[in-house]
Order: structure tokens, then sequence, then C-alpha cells
């Protein structure tokens, strides 16, 4: 029995994240933009909703296989785009990527991944989805998504919520750098923290894989990663862009970070099959809603078949149960999973999704409903009327 095996859930893994890994670090994962109040909205506002059980109804077995972006799931869940992922693991994406494989689970690749999208679909079977964005370069844009479709990706992510960094201030106090840089202090911190592996602290392994060539390419210098991707966010996309990237890619595509039910449905008709209602996970703007509290409205605004996906905030089983009773196709996380790595690598993430697991299949069996095409809204009340 390993250590990640004693947790009882999202909350233990975070806990054993913290001990095992330098602070900056830590706290690239665990903090959000500026006050924090929508990284902690995000969660809390699961707690506003209760969950209307029905009983005497059958639940020796309950259905929770579904589809996102067009490919199956063993239950309404995926792992979110995440960037520097080595920097929390040694085994950095593909650990995720296979854990979520032998869970049924669809797994995104983000832009600011550490693994090669060729080197992840070669290791991984499983359903994937590549996160990307408008960069100024369109050119880069429209490569990542031949590159998609050459390595066999079923899906693209396009996130727009970040026209610009959002502004980390735990990052600041902390001084963290991108690539990790081997000063005193740094060294001092993996002396602390021998489990955490030496290719993140020392940058040598320390890659951002899909756009490294073009960093080659533009910088004559050292040019820190975070100048670069600082001057590729344009703030001038818009719809258009939408239009020209559904065309080009001509597949699965999800607008990620959309909030409104108006933007919801622009989505839809410039070409996206689906939107992932996301604040960012409170990285971007702070103040933004809560996406469980956007679910019905969106719903309502594309109809019954785009994929819905509710991001941000998930630290339980049962807060998916509720985003599908209030229109969801499937919830996505981020933090969680990497929580789950940072702790104890594939073991960890597998650990996690064991649990989240669990949880799901118990508030279900609890709830009498024994196929989640039956949750329906009687299922949830808001505790204070609508949001
Ligand atoms: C992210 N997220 C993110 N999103 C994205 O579109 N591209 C990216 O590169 C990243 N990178 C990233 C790094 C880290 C450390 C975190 C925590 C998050 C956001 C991510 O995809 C997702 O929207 C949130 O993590 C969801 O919120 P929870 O599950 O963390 O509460």
């Amino acid at each position: 029995m390993t250590r990640q095996d004693r947790t009882n859930n999202v909350a233990d893994l975070r806990l054993m994240a913290r001990r095992r890994l330098p602070r900056p670090i830590f706290d690239y994962i665990d903090g959000g933009a500026d006050d924090e109040i929508s990284l902690r909205r995000n969660a809390t506002a699961f707690a506003d909703y209760e969950l209307v059980p029905d009983v005497l109804n059958d639940v020796s077995e309950i259905r929770t296989e579904t589809k996102i972006f067009g490919q199956a799931s063993r239950w309404p869940l995926m792992l979110s785009p995440t960037g520097l992922t080595r920097m929390f693991h040694g085994h950095a994406e593909l650990a995720v990527a296979r854990a979520a494989a032998r869970h049924g689970l669809l797994y995104s690749l983000s832009t600011m991944g550490t693994t090669r999208l060729e080197d992840l679909a070669q290791a991984f079977a499983g359903p994937k989805v590549f996160q990307i964005y408008i960069f100024k370069d369109r050119g880069l844009t429209a490569e990542f998504v031949a590159r998609c479709r050459d390595a066999g990706f079923h899906g693209l992510a396009l996130t727009v919520d970040t026209p610009v960094a959002g502004n980390r201030e735990r990052d600041r106090v902390s001084g963290l750098s991108l690539p990790p840089k081997l000063t005193l202090r740094s060294l001092l911190s993996f002396a602390l923290h021998p489990s955490w592996s030496i290719p993140a602290l020392t940058g040598s392994k320390f890659d951002l894989a899909n756009v490294s060539h073009k960093i080659d390419a533009l910088s004559s210098g050292p040019m820190s990663l975070f100048d670069y991707i600082g001057g590729q966010f344009d703030r001038s996309v818009g719809w258009r862009e939408v239009e020209w990237l559904a065309r080009e890619w001509n597949g699965p595509l999800a607008i990620k970070g959309v909030m409104t039910p108006e933007d919801a449905r622009r989505s839809i008709t410039s070409g996206a099959t689906g939107v992932m209602i996301s604040n960012h996970g409170g990285r971007q703007l702070d103040g933004a809603p809560a996406p469980i509290d956007q679910i019905e409205a969106v719903r309502n605004a594309i109809g019954d078949a785009p994929d819905l996906i509710c991001d941000g905030g998930i630290r339980r089983g049962s807060d998916v149960v509720k985003a599908l009773a209030l229109g969801a196709t499937a919830c996505s996380i981020g933090r969680p999973y990497l929580y789950g790595l940072a702790a104890g690598g594939e073991q960890g993430v597998d650990r996690l999704l064991t649990l989240l697991r669990q949880e799901f299949e118990r508030t279900l069996t609890l709830a009498g409903i024994n196929d989640i095409a039956s949750l329906a809204p009687r299922h949830i009340r808001h505790r204070t009327g609508r949001p």
C-alpha cells in the first residue's frame, strides 16, 4: 500500500502535494489571480446546490458511459489542459495521460505542455484533445492543427480567456521563474524536497516541447518562456478566427473559457461543437462567475446537442452529479489531478481518479439514479433560489 492509497479525497492529495513540492511550485498550481475570489467561488458554489434524491429506484446497476468530443468516456469527467507539467513530476504529461486512459477518460494536452504532442500520441492510445491558442503567429496555430491531425488527436479546445496573462501574485511573491533557475534558494528547495524530480529544477530537460522550435528560431539570445508566451497572446482575436479554426480543423472543437449564453451560442454558430464553461480555474479574470452557476443558462441557449463541459472547482464526485443535473455533458478537472501527480506520479493520478469515481457512483446510488441520462433539473435545487 502506497502513501497516497491512504488519502481519502482531493483535499488529502492536495496536502500531500504541498508537502512534496517546493513552495513556489505548489503555489503555481494552487494559486489564482488577484484576490483569488473566483478560485474559491468555483469550488464553494457547488455547496449552494442541493441534490434531491429519488427513492426505491433499482440502483443495483448504474450506467455512467457517455461521449465527449465524440469519444467514448467511462463516466462524464475529463482532464483539462495544464502547462508546465514536468515541473510537478518528472514523468509529466505521460503519467497523467496513462492514468486517464486506464480510467477510460479523455486527456487534454496543453500548448504549454512539456511533452511533444507527437510523443504523447505515440505513447497513449486513449482519447485525446489538444488545447490550442490563436497566436499572433497564425502560422503556428495552423501548424498545430496539421500536427494534431497527423498525430491522431480527436478534438481541439480553443482557450479564449487569456488575451493577457492573469495576475498571479503568489508567483511574484515566491519569485517563480520559468524554467526554474538553479540558484542557492532553489537548490535548498531541492534538498528539502528530495522526492521532487531534478529535471524540473535544472531546466536541462525542461522544455515547452510544442513551441520550443519557435523560441529557438525567434530569439537570438536567451529568452524566458514568459517573454515568449506573453508576446504571443493576441488581444485582437475575434469570432472570425474561431470560424477560421473550425474550418481548418473540421472536427470536434470546444471553446474553452465561455461564460455567457450569448457567447456560447456564438461559439456554436461559428462552427464549434461544444463549449467549456471556464474561468481558467480562477487564474485569469478574478471575479468571473463560478462555472456551475452558468450551466443552466448556457444549456438553454445552445440546445441539447453540443457538448457543454463544466470546467473548474470540481473537488468531489458529487460535484459532477450536480453539474449534470443542471445540464452539463461532463466536467473537467485541472488542479485535482495535478495534486495527485505531485503526490505520487501516475499512481497518484490513479488514486485521484479512483476516489472521484467512487464518490460519483456512490452519490448517484444514494440519489436513486441508475442512469446518468435520467438526471434532470428536478434532482437539483439552489438553496437560495436561482443564482
Ligand atoms: C491551467 N489551466 C490551463 N488552461 C489552458 O487552457 N491552458 C493551459 O496551459 C493551462 N495551464 C494550467 C496550469 C495549471 C497549473 C493550472 C492549475 C491550470 C486551466 C485548466 O485547464 C482548467 O481550466 C482549470 O484548472 C480548472 O479548474 P480546477 O479544476 O483547477 O479548479
